[in-house]
């Protein structure tokens, strides 16, 4: 295998607010992750819109998720931040990668499956496509690693099962055009840390999600202090005490969903909150996991509202982003195109 620079890629969807699992789940690791690595972070519209989106309100929440990755700490002088549909690049690589991917790879997708539910005849092709689309992000910059939640381990999975398909299938020809033995890196999933994965907080077996009919069930990054205390007094417990060890979590999720959240925000281990807090009633717990999550959640919302409010600052961050992607992504492109075989004239 060559060696290939090394490059962080990660995207969220532009799809209604911003919660406790979009930012323990990525945001926070995308910030640890640019002192190591040249990191883009984009915002994936072209994702949001394989469901109905509302235009004015796409145009709301894609400003929204970039306000949040630079409240959340990433510098974008240091790294690039651009969303999706400014860099045609993405499409144009997602064709290929139809090309390349099996419906049969596609077809075992449990996101899909889930997403479609019943209805399969009635979903947009695009919903079915999407982790071609999803790979064509990761593989138009040639990233090697790639920060996720668990829920799209099986994505990443199918962009590397792509990027060697494409390897083998145009083995010869990327030998050919002096690209060496292999054109794509096989990007690594970085998933790690407490709460890769945040639960609701009303059951701790789904996961925290914006289309949850009930705002009870997740902490926006938007909600105010008295709002985080009550969402929390409210979530749901089991009648015991917190357990000393964490092998004890494993049969209660609400237990072990409100101490990994705490872990994730204090830095700790779920074994370390667990020393401190074993024993303890989940009134008193929940106390000291509202205190910690105002603390830590407060400025960033508070300057994710300050920085919404300058449409024009955001724009131009995007912007200088997209410019910055560009450059990148339109030589990899160049590649594919000889590759492939298509005249560039
Ligand atoms: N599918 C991801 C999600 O819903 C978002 C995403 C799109 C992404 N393209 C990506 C994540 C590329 C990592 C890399 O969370």
């Amino acid at each position: 295998m060559p060696v290939f620079k090394e490059r962080v890629f990660s995207g969220v969807q532009p799809t209604g607010n911003l919660h406790l699992g979009n930012y323990l789940g990525a945001i926070v690791k995308f910030v640890a992750l640019q002192e190591k690595y040249d990191c883009l972070y984009c915002v994936v519209d072209m994702h949001a819109i394989t469901v109905w989106q509302d235009p004015a309100e796409l145009k709301r929440t894609t400003r929204e998720v970039t306000a949040a990755y630079i409240a959340s700490g990433i510098d974008p002088k240091k790294n690039i931040i651009f969303n999706q549909s400014q860099v045609a690049e993405h499409a144009e690589l997602a064709w290929v990668l139809n090309c390349v991917a099996r419906l049969g790879w596609l077809n075992r997708m449990t996101q899909f499956k889930e997403k479609a539910g019943k209805d399969r005849e009635n979903v947009s092709v695009g919903l079915f496509a999407y982790p071609n689309l999803m790979a064509a992000d990761i593989l138009a910059y040639r990233a090697t690693h790639v920060p996720v939640g668990e829920d799209q381990k099986q994505h990443l999975e199918l962009a590397r099962d792509i990027a060697q398909k494409f390897n083998n299938d145009y083995a010869e020809s990327i030998r050919a055009n002096g690209f060496g033995e292999t054109f794509f890196p096989l990007p690594e999933p970085l998933i790690s840390g407490p709460a890769t994965r945040v639960m609701s907080l009303r059951d701790g077996t789904k996961k925290m999600s914006k289309s949850d009919s009930s705002d009870y069930s997740r902490i926006n990054l938007t909600d105010d202090a008295d709002t985080i205390a009550q969402k929390f007094r409210k979530a749901k417990t089991d009648p015991h005490p917190l357990p000393s060890g964490v092998k004890e979590l494993e049969s209660r999720p609400e237990a072990e969903n409100l101490v990994g959240i705490y872990a994730a925000l204090s830095g700790k281990t779920a074994a370390d909150v667990l020393k401190d807090f074993g024993g303890a009633q989940f009134s008193r717990f929940k106390e000291a996991l509202t205190e910690l999550s105002v603390e830590k959640l407060g400025p960033v919302g508070a300057e994710m509202k300050r920085i919404v409010q300058d449409a024009a600052y955001i724009d131009s961050v995007l912007k200088d982003g997209s410019a910055r992607a560009r450059a990148i992504a339109s030589e990899t492109m160049k590649a594919v195109k000889d590759i492939v075989g298509f005249v560039r004239v």
